[in-house]
């Protein structure tokens, strides 16, 4: 069986919650709070090294109740099972979607052990020296070549994982700007760089045009013949890889189960391995493993992945939010957003439903955000009093890497105290004029984690991916295509053939023309 596919706002849990909602939207959370002293107990979980307080919603155990229904009412469970157990899901593209089985150490997949391996060797003898480039020097500094899902996740780990770093150097470059690459590699020694180009299809025109413009750059002062110790590869290209002039045992596989947005637990993650060490790498796959047993085994009512979908869907669907905030207090986080808004908004921007028919209704979230405190000084204003309603979430960390319990204590203090602000408002006391009036009633969720490791890390990435999965499943959309993209590349090569040939009539449009007469 593949996905479920029914229309969510056929269900009657739907028609449940637009009625509770007419009865629920006016009212405060401060009101409840007072009226309900153990509502932050009651709306919580605990799990690992993870807190979970959303009891700063609006909503009330009845509301919870309902979108639960709603969840088991669109087929969550059996949707879930047929992920997991590698069901052609991903129906539009005839696969499945199985980025959980490279983290699944009970039941690997040989493929993926295999994988491992040559990950953990690699990386190993980079670490260790032994790895010389093509004239005996160890290397020194290591670029992951790739864009999007080649891209964002390791770069946003090996930031998030900066304190377990080595001595390794890693860059990244994955715009097709010209600037990008040259700037990153204008500094390289090419005896001592080692290059991994990451392209899950490698027909990418950015990654492939950057590789071959290092691959020209590196020959100015190299040989062909050096390529070998200097570029491998990660792709199920093989072919392309090859003629490209890499050598066969410089591939890394992947395999058309792991979408990209979903691929950093893959050799797409061998620059993880390279900056922190295979063992971490293990460790970060092992914490998303641990989310995966969660998320698959806990009942909906503890199950962090489900609420935090379902409290997302209450407010695009009910409350009509345009947007949603993520606002980690690490600044080892910073890079977390972006990497979420490729899985959240490619995931989930669909407005065809799972039996082809346009929707009805809203689908994927806009993802915004940056780390706490400095969006509290840029854009947090417009959360406290501006007009929309911009559920946040807010992520944070007990102990801190480098033991600074001054700067600790003033990040927490900060990161609760928004909440609280968001929260109350100036609600029950008297403001001295009407700018100083906060409604409050600011919904947010408080994600407390133990600390920065490698598995919480693994944990949390896991989370929003299934966050996102269970809300394709009620929006009854295809979570794992992005066809969405394909037509800007195609329109992009007529384009570059207008712009290279300078004949702006080859253009469709007449402000393509007019804007490419500018540009040649
Ligand atoms: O353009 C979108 C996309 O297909 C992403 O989904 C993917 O992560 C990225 O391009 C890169 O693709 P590839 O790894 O094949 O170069």
């Amino acid at each position: 069986m593949s996905l479920p596919k029914i229309d969510p706002t056929s269900t009657k849990s739907w028609s449940d919650l637009s009625r509770h909602f007419d009865s629920i939207k006016n009212q405060k959370m401060q009101d409840w709070f007072v009226s309900d002293p153990k509502r932050a107990e009651k709306m919580a979980v605990s799990w690992n090294e993870f807190y979970l307080d959303y009891s700063k919603n609006r909503v009330s155990e009845e509301t919870l109740n309902l979108l639960l229904n709603l969840a088991d009412e669109v087929g969550l469970k059996d949707a879930i099972e047929a992920q997991f157990t590698g069901k052609e899901i991903n129906e539009t593209e005839g696969r499945a979607v199985l980025h959980t089985a490279l983290r699944d150490f009970r039941n690997m997949k040989p493929e993926v052990n295999a994988s491992l391996q040559k990950i953990r060797s690699f990386s190993n003898r980079l670490i260790s020296g032994e790895w010389k480039g093509a004239t005996g020097k160890s290397i020194t500094d290591v670029v992951n070549v790739g864009i999007g899902g080649s891209d964002l996740g390791p770069d946003m780990v090996c930031e998030a994982l900066k304190f377990y770093k080595n001595h390794l150097n890693v860059h990244f470059i994955s715009n097709v700007d010209g600037d990008h690459v040259m700037e990153t590699i204008k500094d390289l020694d090419r005896e001592t760089t080692l290059f991994v180009v990451v392209s899950k299809t490698f027909t990418t025109q950015e990654t492939l045009t950057n590789a071959q413009t290092i691959r020209r750059w590196f020959l100015e002062e190299r040989d062909e013949t050096d390529i070998a110790r200097h570029f491998v590869a990660v792709s199920t290209n093989l072919e392309d890889v090859a003629a490209f002039g890499i050598a066969s045992e410089n591939i890394f596989p992947m395999w058309n189960w792991v979408g990209g947005r979903f691929s950093l637990w893959s050799a797409v993650g061998l620059s993880i391995a390279c900056a922190v060490g295979y063992e971490n790498f293990e460790k970060l796959l092992r914490g998303a493993h641990e989310m995966d047993l969660h998320f698959r085994e806990s009942a909906v009512s503890e199950n962090i992945p489900v609420i935090l979908a379902m409290l997302s869907i209450w407010y695009n669907n009910f409350f009509g939010a345009e947007s949603e905030c993520i606002v980690p207090y690490s600044q080892y986080l910073n890079k977390l957003v972006a990497y979420l808004q490729q899985g959240i908004m490619e995931s989930n921007g669909k407005s065809t439903d799972r039996n082809g028919n346009a929707v009805n209704y809203q689908t994927g979230t806009i993802v915004w955000g940056s780390t706490g405190t400095n969006a509290q000084h840029a854009f947090f204003q417009l959360i406290h009093q501006g007009t929309k309603l911009i559920p946040t979430d807010f992520i944070c960390f007990s102990e801190a890497l480098h033991k600074q319990t001054d700067h600790q204590n003033k990040l927490m203090a900060n990161c609760f105290a928004q909440t609280e602000a968001l929260l109350q408002g100036t609600y029950g006391s008297e403001a001295e004029n009407s700018y100083k009036v906060f409604e409050g009633n600011k919904p947010t969720n408080t994600l407390l984690i133990e600390k920065l490791s490698p598995e919480n890390l693994g944990s949390l990435i896991a989370m929003y991916e299934h966050k996102l999965f269970v809300q394709g499943v009620v929006w009854n959309i295809f979570s794992y295509d992005q066809w969405g993209v394909e037509l800007g590349k195609k329109l992009a090569k007529n384009t570059l053939g207008a712009i290279e040939s300078g004949s702006p009539d080859m253009a469709n449009n007449s402000s393509t023309r007019s804007l490419i007469k500018k540009t040649i």
